[in-house]
């Protein structure tokens, strides 16, 4: 029998993809989302490229009985968690609001995983949890110390479920770290939608190549890089979301523990390459200008990609010019639904 996936924040731009590879591996899915930040049409978008509707449940990782509800009607075997407020600029204005949903929510999906018997788990966590990098490429053992509320967020799940993890029970757990995911499926069927002005670098490229915004800041040129601009480690959104089946494949397989690892692609690219790139995909000419450093930049981080490599057999196969190309295809694509709100 199918194994049933239950995944949270299933609706949103990682989730979406990884539902999408998860159905096509022949898992049984189950999205939770309570859609505040997705459109429920993506799971119409799902179904084009899948050929059948995901399982949707409407609702929040942090009411108790609806958990109740979710795990006492239906078998999971394992959860993939993606549930979750994302933005480190925002988390600084509000701490309280992160906190709750990202570890008050997790804590009540755990909780609920325990009574339940579930113990599987693949957590969305984030390069962001390493703070300022002391060395380059970043490897798992780097220390730890984000700077922001959102960060924080992130490394206090990742240590709960160590402790969870400690206590015995036989949980299976992964803590993925990712980069910086870009770019949508192929089909531009499903992709990144942010809402008002994209924090993103490469959703703001995208709206300005389209001609949504007249231009692109470029947050400092002066950073101990080759172009003195900032060099970021992306990675492709549907290699990401092949890093979560290997992962759920990997702690499937019984193998015992916790498993922390890298998802990037190990290389560094600047701002200026990044430009150059979607201009070569999209045939237009993104105008851009200088601006100050954005608060809290680092000026280089890129991912050591060999543990996820050696434990997992995992490796990004997709570059940048991949990931311009079908990021540029779903900004073109009208009337396409999307993950985050357009
Ligand atoms: P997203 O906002 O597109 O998706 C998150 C989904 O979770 C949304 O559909 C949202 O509606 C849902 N959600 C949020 N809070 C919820 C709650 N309390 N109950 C139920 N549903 C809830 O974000 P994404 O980019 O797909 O990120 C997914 C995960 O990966 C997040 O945990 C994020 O922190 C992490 N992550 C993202 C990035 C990135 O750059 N996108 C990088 C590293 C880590
Ligand atoms: C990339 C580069 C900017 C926008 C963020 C989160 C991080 C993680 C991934 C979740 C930087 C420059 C950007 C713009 C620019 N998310 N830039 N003009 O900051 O590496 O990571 O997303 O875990 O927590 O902080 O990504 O895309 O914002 O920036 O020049 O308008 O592009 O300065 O060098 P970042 P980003």
């Amino acid at each position: 029998m199918a194994k049933r996936i239950l995944v949270t924040g299933g609706v949103g731009y990682i989730g979406s993809h990884t539902v999408v590879l998860l159905m096509q591996a022949g898992y049984d899915v189950v999205i939770l989302d309570n859609l505040c930040n997705s459109s429920v049409s993506v799971l119409g978008a799902i179904e084009t490229i899948t050929g059948s509707r995901p399982e949707f449940v409407q609702g929040d990782i942090r009411d108790e009985t609806f958990l109740a509800k979710v795990f006492s009607r239906r078998h999971v075997d394992s959860v993939i968690h993606f549930a979750g407020l994302k933005a480190a600029g925002e988390s600084v204005g509000k701490p309280l609001v992160y906190y709750d949903n990202n570890v008050s929510g997790s804590i009540c999906l755990l909780d609920a995983m325990l009574k339940y018997g579930t113990r599987t788990l693949i957590f969305s966590s984030s390069a962001t949890v390493y703070g300022i990098p002391k060395k380059l490429p970043i490897p798992e053992n780097h220390s730890l110390s984000p700077v922001n509320p959102y960060g924080q967020t992130k490394l206090v799940v990742e240590n709960l479920l160590e402790s969870l993890w400690a206590g015995g029970q036989d949980w299976r757990i992964a803590r993925l770290r990712y980069f910086n995911p870009v770019g949508a499926h192929p089909t531009a069927l499903i992709g990144e939608a942010p809402q008002g002005i994209p924090n993103n670098l490469m959703p703001y490229i995208a709206q300005v190549a389209i001609g949504k915004r007249p231009s692109l800041g470029v947050f400092g040129h002066d950073y101990e890089t080759p172009d003195g601009t900032g060099v970021r480690d992306y990675i492709h959104i549907m290699d990401l979301a092949r890093g979560h089946i290997v992962a759920l494949q990997h702690c499937e397989a019984g193998n015992p523990g916790i498993l922390t690892v890298n998802l990037g692609t190990g290389k560094g690219h600047s701002v200026l390459e990044m430009i150059h790139a979607f201009e070569k995909a999209s045939g237009r000419t993104i105008s851009f200008e200088f601006k100050p450093r954005r608060p809290g930049d680092v000026d280089a981080s890129w991912a050591d990609v060999r543990k996820a490599f050696n434990t997992l057999g995992w490796q990004a196969m997709l570059g940048i010019d991949e990931m311009c190309l079908d990021a540029w295809r779903w900004e073109m694509s009208s009337g396409s639904v999307t993950s985050g709100g357009r």
